[in-house]
């Protein structure tokens, strides 16, 4: 997603338009080397055991949430296709995304004697999972093949160009709440700086979304296929992806492990839309519903570390992350972003302060948000 660098300019991202949302599930290819698989696990579907090369052995990295609820289905599913493999089973939550359990990966492929071309390792598992097998394949032997099986909304959208990614939206049905919600900050993530359409779907059956775990007929698979797409497109330096991502990360670590990812992003999210706002990027309208919106998907929309961390720190730190870069996008209305370059902590401690007297203004009257 690139956004452009004018404060007043409502042209497009750079990205091509997403397709009017299907009814049904998408099947083939949906962006480059991702495909929605329905049924991904009966024996019948030759698609897993083939994936990423010939059918042979293949080491499967699973979740172990994933691995409780579904690894019996998995294992038969293997067997049956006659698919020699090991398993390594890992934790996956955000606290054991440690270079311990990269060297897990990379020790276990090593004596597992995976050739570089051979067969490939499964990784079977949310976002964390990803990451870290991602990390590990990518280093061990100048790069193995693996082959992503995301469980998670948020392991759809962490994109890996070149790897192959076989989704079956029914592993989402035993996510728990509050982490299919967290996966619907991605979605509105998309949608805010992206995506119009997306957004007003979202208002319309965003809680279809999180009481079905995106299974609600007609609406589930074609939301995802939507934010794939929206995300598919790396569109040059991918500026969009960092909305979010202003303070968050620092926000994130720090309030380990009772703030989960989504949750994090959404209230980076609020703060921008509210600076958005006292900018006139977006009108007092446009705020409204989008602060609403994310309360009716029960997400977060302040959190109290945001008055004890430095907000002009944290912006500080994401800078220097991104190797001094100083450009961060914005909301620009509902569905299109700016970059702004000029953003300090004051701005942020001044909306932050917008934000809380209107939290407290929506706490004390709730049903402004059905
Ligand atoms: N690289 C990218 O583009 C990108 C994009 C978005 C998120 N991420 C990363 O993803 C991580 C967050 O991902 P996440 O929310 O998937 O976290 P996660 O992988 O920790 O999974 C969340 C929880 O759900 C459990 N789980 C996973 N699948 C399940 C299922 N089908 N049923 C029941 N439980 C299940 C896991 O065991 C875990 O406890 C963050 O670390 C973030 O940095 C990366």
């Amino acid at each position: 997603m690139n956004l452009p660098r004018t404060q007043h300019s409502p042209a497009p991202l750079g990205c091509p338009p997403a397709p009017t949302a299907p009814a049904a599930a998408p099947r083939g290819p949906v962006r480059p080397g991702l495909r929605f698989v329905p049924g991904l696990l009966d024996p019948g579907s030759p698609a897993l055991a083939q994936a990423g090369g010939p059918p042979g052995r293949r080491l499967l990295v699973v979740d172990a949430r994933v691995h409780e609820l579904h690894g019996h289905r998995l294992h038969h599913y293997l067997d049956a296709r006659g698919v020699d493999h090991e398993t390594l089973v890992l934790p996956g939550h955000e606290q054991v995304k440690t270079m311990d359990a990269v060297f897990q990966v990379a020790d276990r492929t090593a004596s597992f004697g995976i050739s570089r071309r051979g067969a490939p390792v499964l990784a079977v598992g949310g976002g964390v999972l990803a990451e870290v097998v991602g990390l590990a394949c990518t280093l061990y032997r100048r790069s193995t093949p693996f082959v992503r099986v995301p469980t998670t909304l948020h392991g759809l959208v962490a994109h890996r160009p070149g790897v192959e990614t076989l989704v079956d939206p029914a592993f989402l049905v035993t996510l728990g709440r509050r982490h299919v919600a967290s996966g619907l900050a991605e979605v509105l993530k998309v949608a805010l700086i992206a995506d119009a359409e997306l957004f007003a779907l979202l208002e319309r059956r965003g809680r279809d979304l999180l009481d079905t775990r995106c299974q609600a007929a007609g609406i589930g698979a074609a939301v995802l296929a939507r934010v794939v797409h929206a995300t598919a497109f790396d569109c040059g330096a991918a500026d969009g992806r960092h909305y979010g991502h202003i303070f968050s990360p620092t926000l994130e670590t720090r309030a380990l492990p009772e703030l989960l990812h989504g949750e994090a992003v959404c209230v980076d999210m609020a703060l921008s839309t509210v600076v958005a706002r006292r900018r006139g990027l977006v009108d007092a309208e446009q705020a409204e519903r989008i602060l609403r919106l994310m309360r009716r998907l029960e997400l977060p929309v302040r959190h109290p570390l945001l008055e004890s961390i430095t907000l002009g720190g944290a912006l500080a730190d994401t800078v220097r992350r991104r190797d001094g870069r100083r450009w961060l996008p914005l909301p620009f209305g509902i569905g299109a972003g700016v970059l702004v370059d000029d953003l300090d902590g004051r701005e942020l401690v001044g909306a932050a302060g917008w934000l809380r007297a209107w939290s407290a203004v929506a706490d004390a009257a709730p049903t402004l948000d059905g």
